[in-house]
């Protein structure tokens, strides 16, 4: 029980990676808050969580709004006390936003950069206080082996969510809050696998992957588990490609 007594707030936890994070957390003995803007979704998987044993509570909100995030973290600090892990997770991923800039609409660029971006400062920001006074803490983001290559709106944002991973590694290191990342590459989550073609997966595990398999949920828990417990506790400012070996970079 990695994670006993230990309260995490997880972004974008109705559904997906979200979802298996809170799971498996929960697994590990933490309690859970899951902040989706999916307000009904968030319940379901809250409930479903709960009829296993475990702690866990919905706190709707739309994390691209900072006053919505500070109500979901009071409310998660109301009900456990305190947050220790904050698992900046929620965002907009869909090959929509893998178009070049001049193609997309500049309404579909900023909401990109809000939830991607903005979205991880709101929320770690808004944790913060709560880690110090507990001694410290973990915050994991999830960033993308697009922001390694960068060469779309969702790549940039993914990029700019790595540059946060230093800058807050940096800036919460008096609290002790460690920061770090994931990068993960294709992933067999529904979402992902129903939105690109199949040419195009194909392609990815065949010729540019190292290890020839779809990625899958439990790839990127085991390493979100490893970097939220103690055994990283040397670790900060890092982000940890689980992507099969692409891109590879040095
Ligand atoms: N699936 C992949 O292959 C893959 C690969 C690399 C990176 N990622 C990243 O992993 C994260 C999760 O991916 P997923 O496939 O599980 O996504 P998903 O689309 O299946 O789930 C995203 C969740 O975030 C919630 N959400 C969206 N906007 C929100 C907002 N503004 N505020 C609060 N919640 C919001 C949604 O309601 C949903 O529950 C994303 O940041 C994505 O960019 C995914």
């Amino acid at each position: 029980m990695r994670f006993q007594g230990k309260t995490a707030f997880v972004t974008g936890g109705a559904v997906g990676f979200g979802r298996a994070f809170a799971r498996a957390l929960t697994s590990e003995g933490a309690a859970v808050a899951i902040a989706d803007i999916d307000a009904d979704t968030a319940e379901r998987t809250a409930a479903e969580l709960t009829s296993h044993g475990a702690q866990v509570i919905a706190v709707p909100c739309d994390v691209a709004d900072e006053h919505q995030v500070d109500r979901a973290v009071a409310v998660t600090i109301k009900r456990f006390d305190g947050i220790d892990i904050l698992i900046n997770n929620a965002g907009l991923h869909l090959t929509k936003y893998n178009q070049p800039f001049g193609v997309l609409s500049r309404d579909d660029i900023r909401d990109l950069f809000n939830v991607n971006v903005i979205g991880v400062i709101n929320c770690t920001l808004a944790c913060r206080d709560s880690m110090r006074e507990r001694g410290g803490g973990v915050v994991l983001n999830i960033s993308s082996m697009a922001g390694f290559i960068n060469i779309s709106p969702y790549g940039v944002s993914k990029l700019a969510v790595r540059g946060l991973t230093v800058a807050f590694a940096s800036e919460l290191s008096p609290d002790r809050i460690r920061v770090n990342g994931i990068a993960p590459g294709l992933m067999n989550t529904e979402n992902a696998l129903a939105d690109l073609p199949h040419s195009l997966v194909h392609d990815i595990v065949r010729e540019r992957q190292l290890v020839h398999r779809l990625g899958t949920m439990d790839d990127v828990v085991s390493a979100m588990l490893f970097l939220c417990s103690d055994e990283a506790s040397f670790i900060t400012g890092e982000t940890l490609k689980v992507s099969g070996g692409y891109p590879l970079t040095v």
